[in-house]
């Protein structure tokens, strides 16, 4: 038992392990928040990206060199800590839940990989924003290796752009102003319209439609469990609210669930 949970908190832990024991199609829903303690910092929280600098949107990519190039620079910045990453307890927590049958899918708007890192098979990981696992053509879509553009870049080269259709080059994530992923949206939404449970991990809940996810649920009948470290603006629509660090009480959550 840890006791580092408080007991209020330990004791909706328990409860919620009985609803994973006997739910029918527990989701998983996560956010940036979930993978702050494998030191991939999240958006909003109080280091958050979104603290220090403005994200770059699509069209400011597409039509100006200076923040095309910018975003190259933080992309690059960024790439040692979150290859290195490894999964925490709470993406290894939904692991054991996944294993045990009880967690069916995970849908997440990270484009880490921990989720398949920590042994959920891809076709189990719905990835709402992409993912920065390779890099491909905005235009064209062919895929590139990180390992065989990264090298090639430094702040003063023009951006990287595709040897078949000379298009630019950029992660496979999706930044603002970029559509979302058809199929993927549309699973995600189907998944969250089946299950009995949905578990909301580490998201501002402030992004649309990611951000409409937990409503699909709940219009069709589950329950929405909200796992936070500061309060969400859906808190008063969720089922349970477990304030405090996801690693800590999804390892709890496991430990109870499987015990
Ligand atoms: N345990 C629990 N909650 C945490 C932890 C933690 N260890 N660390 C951070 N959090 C909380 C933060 O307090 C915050 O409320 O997780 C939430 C993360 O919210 P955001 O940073 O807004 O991340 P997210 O909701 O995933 O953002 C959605 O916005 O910028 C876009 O594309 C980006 O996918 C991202 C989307």
């Amino acid at each position: 038992m840890d006791i580092s949970v408080d007991s209020g908190l330990q004791n909706k832990i328990e409860e919620l392990a009985a609803h994973v024991r006997s739910s029918r199609y527990l989701v998983a829903f996560s956010g940036a928040g979930i993978s702050t303690e494998s030191g991939i910092p999240d958006f909003r929280g109080p280091g958050g990206i979104w603290k220090k600098m403005r994200p770059i949107e699509i069209s400011e990519f597409l039509g100006d060199p200076a923040a095309r190039r910018e975003y190259w620079r933080r992309k690059i910045e960024m790439y040692p800590s979150m290859k290195k990453a490894q999964p925490n307890e709470a993406h290894l927590a939904l692991a054991r839940m996944y294993k045990a049958g009880f967690l069916k899918t995970v849908i997440t708007q990270n484009i880490d990989g921990l989720h398949q890192r920590s042994g959920i098979p891809d076709d189990r990981v719905i990835e709402l924003h992409g993912s920065n696992a390779y890099i491909h053509c905005l235009s064209c879509k062919k895929r590139f290796e990180w390992k065989d553009i990264f090298p090639n870049f430094d702040e003063g080269d023009s951006c990287p752009q595709c040897d078949e259709c000379g298009g630019w080059l950029k992660p496979a994530t999706i930044s603002f102003g970029q559509a979302m992923p058809e199929e993927a949206t549309r699973l995600a939404f189907e998944k969250a319209c089946r299950a009995d449970i949905l578990l909301v991990i580490g998201s501002s809940l402030l992004v649309y439609p990611a951000a409409s996810i937990p409503a699909e649920t709940r219009q069709a009948g589950g329950s929405v469990v909200i796992v936070n470290n500061e309060p969400t603006v859906q808190d008063s629509l969720a089922d349970a609210v477990l304030l405090g660090l996801s690693g800590e009480i999804l390892k709890e959550l496991a430990d109870m669930a499987l015990d």
